[in-house]
């Protein structure tokens, strides 16, 4: 691995990010435990030494490190290390995450399933699947930054509310660092697949008598009154690590930009972190020009939607309801940041119906990708920006996959076609022959 420059060292004083409001002057040291400014709004990372780092980071210092296969730099999110807070190596908590595919899926893009291109309506279209991630989500590049400020923070304990995902992520990252874990779920309302990893990974789990919206509420009391490092996207670490992906998408493309880049949106700590990837990119001269950012809503969980839609007048919060259990929320506390993803971007956001989500995951499952329901959000929504002229057919379009398709199989299993999932078959050989035979006298697929 390289060496990290000089002036990033943890020890530079000169060099040291501070935790800076999103909407006012106020700045706060980086080690001070906070999530928001005295303002009311969140923080978010700067960095001091931005103009020394324009000079030094070059494509170059982030391409060569492709092929480490040991140490930080094999980690698709420490690969960026000049680009996230410094951190000394003990400190660093890495399940060497991040490293997704990025499918080619176009109409006509070589080597991938055109199916996916047809359904869109464009024939230069990527998926970039942060499912492949260690826990099977994006979540792992947050909590390989935040799980590492908790340990250099010496936490006690840390906590999240989740619809699933972060849950998984934080408790496997805690699980390693030796830290214990408490997640705080929507009972009843989290995919098995999530449950499972989170209690099997370990963590206390606070199946709390509400929504999301609830336990997010509760785990931020909870948190301030036992002393607890809170790691939800709130927490400006966890947006320093999401960043990533949109810097090893950018990276997948040799830094090309894509005309636009797609993704599902709920708490909204996603749609943050790829606009301040972005923006930072841009800055640092490792992009000419800014994607537009489309983030798309389950139209039953749409308070960013609905507000986009009323200029962006305010929040609006709401009762979620949505088959893509992951995106069920009705009050994103990353709204105000979002916000300004979207408008520095040209950005749009969109919501599509539970059934366009579904038909939409099948094509993608059927395409032997596969991702879970929240994930589909982004191919129905390209699909819908197309029809509607937003999405210019020659565009070349990048859209984030954010969850493994095994994450929620009842889901998957309850919408698989009739006829294909043969049950009750008896284990004799005539009567698996008869059993296929429509299959082999009708074109499948
Ligand atoms: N896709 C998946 C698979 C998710 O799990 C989430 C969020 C999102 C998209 C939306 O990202 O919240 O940053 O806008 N899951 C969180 C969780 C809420 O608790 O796992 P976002």
């Amino acid at each position: 691995m390289q060496n990290i420059d000089r002036d990033m060292s943890p020890n530079n004083p000169s060099s040291a990010p501070r935790l800076a409001c999103s909407a006012c002057d106020r700045q706060y040291p980086r080690d001070e435990i906070r999530y928001r400014c005295a303002c009311g709004e969140t923080l978010e990372v700067a960095y001091a030494a931005d103009d020394a780092l324009r000079q030094t980071v070059t494509h170059a210092t982030f391409d060569s490190r492709r092929a480490a296969r040991r140490g930080s730099a094999a980690s698709g999110t420490w690969r960026f290390r000049e680009l996230l807070p410094p951190f000394a190596d003990a400190e660093i908590v890495s399940k060497l995450e991040g490293n997704t595919n990025l499918y080619p899926v176009g109409a006509t893009a070589g080597g991938g399933p055109s199916t996916i291109g047809r359904y869109a309506g464009l024939d230069t279209l990527f998926f970039k699947h942060e499912g492949e991630n260690p826990t099977g989500s994006f979540k792992d590049r947050g909590m390989t930054v935040g799980v590492s400020q908790a340990r250099r923070l010496g936490a006690q304990a840390v906590a999240c509310a989740s619809t699933g995902n972060t849950s998984a992520a934080l408790a496997a990252y805690a699980a390693q660092a030796g830290i214990p874990c408490f997640v705080f779920i929507p009972a009843g309302a989290v995919a098995r697949g999530k449950l499972a990893q989170t209690v099997g990974y370990g963590a206390i789990t606070v199946q709390v008598a509400g929504d999301f919206d609830d336990a997010m509420r509760l785990v931020q009391e909870v948190c301030a009154d036992l002393g607890i490092y809170l790691l939800n996207s709130i927490n400006p670490f966890r947006i320093e690590g999401q960043k990533t992906i949109g810097w090893e998408l950018l990276q997948d493309l040799d830094w090309q930009p894509p005309d636009w880049i797609v993704l599902p949106a709920g708490n909204l700590g996603n749609t943050a972190a790829l606009g301040k990837a972005l923006a930072e990119a841009r800055h640092l001269g490792l992009i000419a020009r800014l994607p537009r950012v489309a983030a798309i809503q389950a139209r039953g969980a749409a308070p960013f939607y609905q507000s986009y839609q009323g200029g962006f007048a305010g929040p609006v919060a709401l009762k979620a309801e949505t088959v893509a259990t992951a995106i069920k929320i009705g009050s994103p506390v990353s709204y105000g940041r979002a916000v300004g993803v979207i408008r520095a971007t040209g950005g749009v956001v969109a919501a599509v119906d539970d059934a366009e989500i579904l038909a939409a995951k099948r094509v993608i499952d059927r395409a032997g990708i596969g991702c879970e329901p929240a994930s589909a959000a982004t191919l129905a929504g390209i699909r819908q920006l197309v029809a509607a002229g937003m999405i210019a057919r020659d565009a070349t379009v990048a859209g984030l996959l954010t969850g493994h398709i095994l994450k929620d199989a009842d889901t998957t299993l309850a919408a698989a076609e009739a006829g294909r999932n043969l049950a009750d078959v008896p284990a004799e050989r005539q009567a698996v022959a008869r059993a296929l035979a429509p299959f082999l006298t009708q074109p499948v697929g």
